[in-house]
């Protein structure tokens, strides 16, 4: 989402003249697009924030802004403790960007705008994009589900979604500036709801898209997960193989106290459901560990979905406690090391679970989108299948961006060896 947040602003900024620099020393102006998810995500802007003020100390004329969700947590240390911040915007006021460059050249004091909208989508601005495989497009902003351990809903405010008209224009914009694959974007993907349609209608819409070689989207709710839109997913070639099923916890009593809307044994018949409707989906998730009052009867719930239902992958985190949401409330904290030592856990299991879900593929002949050189050697490409997986395999006659197959040799670590059997041109 940050990723999409900054092309936005680039492209905002490039209406207004201004090109991007090169490198941090030769910039004007220096924007760091912020998360405030976890710690760690705030501590590395914090960090960032270090290293700017030293070029603002050789360089006063530069300009620096701390932008997105952090915007709204930093404003009072910022205006407090770090003068040397200029500009400071809230997810929703990214459009106030050039009016507060112009002012800054005048005005001394800090700009600061971290008011949340109801409405604001950014339908209208078109983001610019570097790299020619995969475009984000954000579909909808904000959150309304309040998970207790989140702070989504205070950072980014209110859900709402943009048109179908304006996402679909998007689409084809992107396909002709090169790029091959869409991804849908949003803090609640699934709960997409514009003029009634819903958010399978849009993903229909953008099916048909002429062109469009794969469609992915992140990040769903199960509570949004429907039928349609297992449909949708069936009946369209373009739309990926894949689905991220955030789990967050296995256990009904850590799950209630989440305010996630679902118990375990629903969320295990919702992923089984996934998979006959959809052979050889992958699914992926999320996982948290540690969440406040987390016993190891609870931990060991997670395990046991984890088991179960063996995720092609996971996101897997230390419950974090983020100011202001109800559970950093609470009073029964799990001890650092308690959570250290279940991530470890589940980290070994997930390794195991991903190695056997790769090699059930190995054998097969898999539609394999050529992406990018692979980081080990420059005589092989690395791509996906359409359920997610990376796959690494010699050039021979294909080029970027084209949908090769791909015969599966050897599943190691986290990824896929094949060979690609396309024919030669000549043949
Ligand atoms: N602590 C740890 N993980 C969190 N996530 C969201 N909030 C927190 C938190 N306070 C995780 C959830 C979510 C993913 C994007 O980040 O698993 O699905
Ligand atoms: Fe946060 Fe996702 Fe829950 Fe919304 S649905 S509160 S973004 S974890």
């Amino acid at each position: 989402m940050n990723v999409a947040d900054s092309e936005l602003v680039e492209g905002l900024l490039q209406n207004q003249g201004y090109s991007p620099s090169q490198s941090l020393e030769t910039a004007d102006v220096i924007f760091v697009n912020t998360c405030s998810i976890r710690e760690h995500a705030e501590e590395k802007v914090h960090s960032q924030l270090g290293r700017y003020h030293l070029i603002k100390k050789r360089k006063p004329e530069v300009l620096i802004g701390v932008l997105g969700c952090m915007a709204q947590s930093l404003k009072d240390d910022i205006l407090e403790n770090k003068p040397f911040v200029d500009i400071v915007l809230g997810p929703d006021s990214y459009r106030k960007l050039p009016e507060f460059l112009n002012r800054k050249q005048t005005i001394r004091n800090n700009q600061v705008d971290t008011k949340l909208s109801k409405f604001e989508v950014y339908d209208d601005l078109f983001p610019s994009r570097r790299e020619g495989i995969n475009a984000w497009i954000s579909i909808m902003r904000g959150c309304d589900k309040f998970c207790t351990f989140c702070i989504v809903p205070f950072t980014r405010g209110r859900e709402r979604s943009r048109s179908v008209e304006g996402i679909v224009r998007e689409a084809k914009q992107a396909l002709d500036e090169g790029f091959v694959e869409i991804t849908l974007l949003g803090q609640n993907v699934n709960s997409y709801s514009h003029e009634g349609n819903d958010f399978h209608d849009l993903l229909e819409a953008v099916a048909k898209v002429h062109g469009i070689k794969r469609i992915r989207y992140t990040s769903p709710h199960p509570q949004d997960m429907t039928d349609p839109l297992l449909d949708v997913m069936a009946s369209h070639q373009n739309i990926c193989n894949s689905i991220h099923l955030p789990l967050q916890s296995g256990s009904d009593h850590v799950l209630k106290r989440m305010n996630r809307t679902y118990g375990k044994s629903h969320f295990i018949d919702l992923a089984q459901r996934i998979r006959e409707k959809l052979p050889r989906v992958g699914i992926s998730t999320d996982i948290i560990v540690g969440f406040p009052g987390e016993t190891e009867k609870d931990f060991l719930e997670t395990i046991d979905v984890m088991k179960t239902l063996r995720f092609d992958s996971a996101f897997q985190f230390k419950y974090s406690p983020r100011r202001g949401t109800k559970a950093s409330e609470y009073e029964d904290q799990v001890p650092e090391k308690e959570k250290q030592s279940r991530l470890a856990e589940i980290i070994e299991l997930q390794k195991l679970h991903t190695l056997e879900r790769n090699e059930t593929f190995v054998g097969s002949v898999e539609p394999v989108l050529v992406e990018k050189e692979s980081k080990r050697s420059t005589t092989q490409w690395a791509g996906r299948t359409d359920s997610n997986k990376w796959v690494i395999f010699d050039k021979g006659n294909t080029s970027l961006k084209e949908i090769v197959p791909v015969e599966i040799k050897e599943a190691k670590g986290v990824s896929l060896h094949g060979k690609c059997i396309k024919k030669s041109e000549a043949a």
